[in-house]
């Protein structure tokens, strides 16, 4: 078997992996989200599906990955032989690319965002202002689909040039610069005339806005941020040597994106209440609160370009990701094919992108199942084929896979005890599938 490329040290993998993790799930989704399902109780679901979910299976991930050192289709088919669980790659590879499809949406308004920025015409403006030029910006076809197109560029350009080069050194600037910026970002935000409502707002848990969408939309945010369920982290372990610790990544993974989540957090909400602005204005929330905040900065709107290129990186580093689950699928570590699958795969993402893109604009009277087609491939997405992945991903592990095995794989790097094993492992056979389908089932009933 081909040896595969590999990442060059422990802290390439975790910022990489960190940066496939941290993107808009974090930063724009969360905010608006909880923004929708009443704040406090939505962030304490949430942190609770990441700790008893997403912690344990992003750790199953990982060993799936480096255990088979293959991409998301043949990783189970090496582990499991003659069976169908590789359909779990396939699921996964048709959930980034329509996950893709309206990321790259949202990628692309931050670069238009980024172009009105420089050249002028954010200066000086009131919210209402922001609010009215974001929604016209959006709504006009030829801008928001350029520059979607132009975020699909860049996403399949770095994927051509592979994982090492490309993907490991963007990531060691832009992770650590994301998180200076926010610091600075909260800081203004909390020190706002009428912040502490935002405070309440996120950290006091009212549970009589907790529906079984409520739950579904939480546990949907907790895979969704940690990109599980969909053979992201398989892809990205499969590069992962076999000195590297595994459950140590997977800690310091998994409170990077918490942290990132509070932070969002704490600089969306006390401005939204400071400001008098709406908490469920829904996915261009995040878009029309920060100009508002950098505007009350001293040089505000450089620190607001700083932002958007650091923005559109953890945006970046997480397409990129999206992009190379499918790739690695079809080239095969081939380099010519990579090339070339890369802009087949990157294109048809654009194409399929289209609708979402014209939901703001033209298309945004029409609906489907109550929902605009943005709205509907988030929901699929996050709702529907993660917690599926997730599940399938789970009982894979914990019945396809030796267990003896999976210590080994486990322990190798990080000397893990059997106990802490065993706790995992118990985790993940029980907790994690019976949670997941009691949550779908949940929703169904309702
Ligand atoms: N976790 C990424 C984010 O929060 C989204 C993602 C999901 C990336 C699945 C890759 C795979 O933005």
């Amino acid at each position: 078997m081909k040896q595969q490329e590999q990442f060059s040290s422990r802290l390439g993998f975790i910022l990489s992996a960190a940066g496939a993790a941290i993107g808009l799930g974090a930063i724009w989704k969360f905010p608006y989200i909880a923004g929708e399902n009443g704040g406090g109780a939505f962030l304490l679901l949430f942190l609770i599906f990441t700790m008893i979910l997403g912690l344990p299976l992003l750790l199953a991930e990982f060993s799936i990955g480096r255990t088979a050192q293959q991409n998301a289709v043949r990783s189970f088919q090496i582990i499991a032989p003659g069976t169908k669980w590789y359909l779990i790659g396939i699921l996964g590879m048709i959930s980034v690319f329509v996950l893709l499809s309206f990321y790259s949406v949202v990628g692309g308004w931050i670069i238009t965002y980024f172009w009105k920025m420089i050249t002028g015409q954010l200066n000086g403006l009131t919210e209402p202002e922001y609010a009215e030029i974001f929604a016209s910006t959006i709504a006009n076809p030829a801008i928001s689909l350029g520059a979607q197109l132009f975020f699909m560029i860049i996403t399949i350009i770095v994927i051509t040039r592979g994982v090492q080069n490309g993907i490991e050194q963007a990531n060691k600037i832009m992770m650590p610069a994301l998180a200076i910026l926010f610091i600075i970002l909260v800081i203004r935000s909390v020190t706002l005339d009428g912040a502490s409502a935002g405070f309440s707002f996120l950290f006091y848990p009212d549970f009589s806005k907790v529906t079984a969408h409520t739950v579904l939309d939480a546990m949907g945010q907790s895979f969704f941020t940690l990109s599980l369920g969909v053979s992201a982290m398989i892809t990205y372990s499969s590069y992962l040597p076999k000195d590297q610790n595994m459950p140590k990544s997977a800690v310091s993974i998994v409170a990077m994106n918490i942290m990132v989540v509070l932070l969002a957090g704490l600089v969306i909400f006390p401005a939204v209440f400071a400001f008098g602005m709406e908490p469920d204005a829904g996915p261009t929330l995040l878009f029309n609160v920060l100009p508002t905040i950098f505007s009350q900065m001293p040089a505000g709107m450089l620190f607001f370009a700083v932002f958007l290129i650091v923005f559109l990186f953890a945006t970046l580093t997480s397409a990129f990701s999206m992009l190379e689950i499918i790739v690695a699928v079809l080239s095969r570590g081939n380099k010519r094919k990579r090339k070339q699958w890369a802009w087949i795969i990157g294109f048809a993402i654009f194409l399929f992108g289209i609708p979402s893109s014209l939901s703001f604009g033209l298309l945004s009277d029409v609906s489907l199942f109550g929902k605009s087609w943005f709205d509907l491939a988030d929901y699929m997405v996050s709702n529907v084929f993660m917690p599926t992945g997730a599940l399938l991903i789970s009982i894979f592990i914990s019945f396809k896979m030796k267990k003896s095995a999976l210590y080994e794989e486990i322990k190798s790097g990080s000397n893990l005890r059997f106990s802490v094993f065993q706790a995992w492992f118990f985790l993940i056979r029980y907790i994690v599938p019976v949670l997941i389908i009691l949550v779908m089932l949940d929703v169904i009933k309702g």
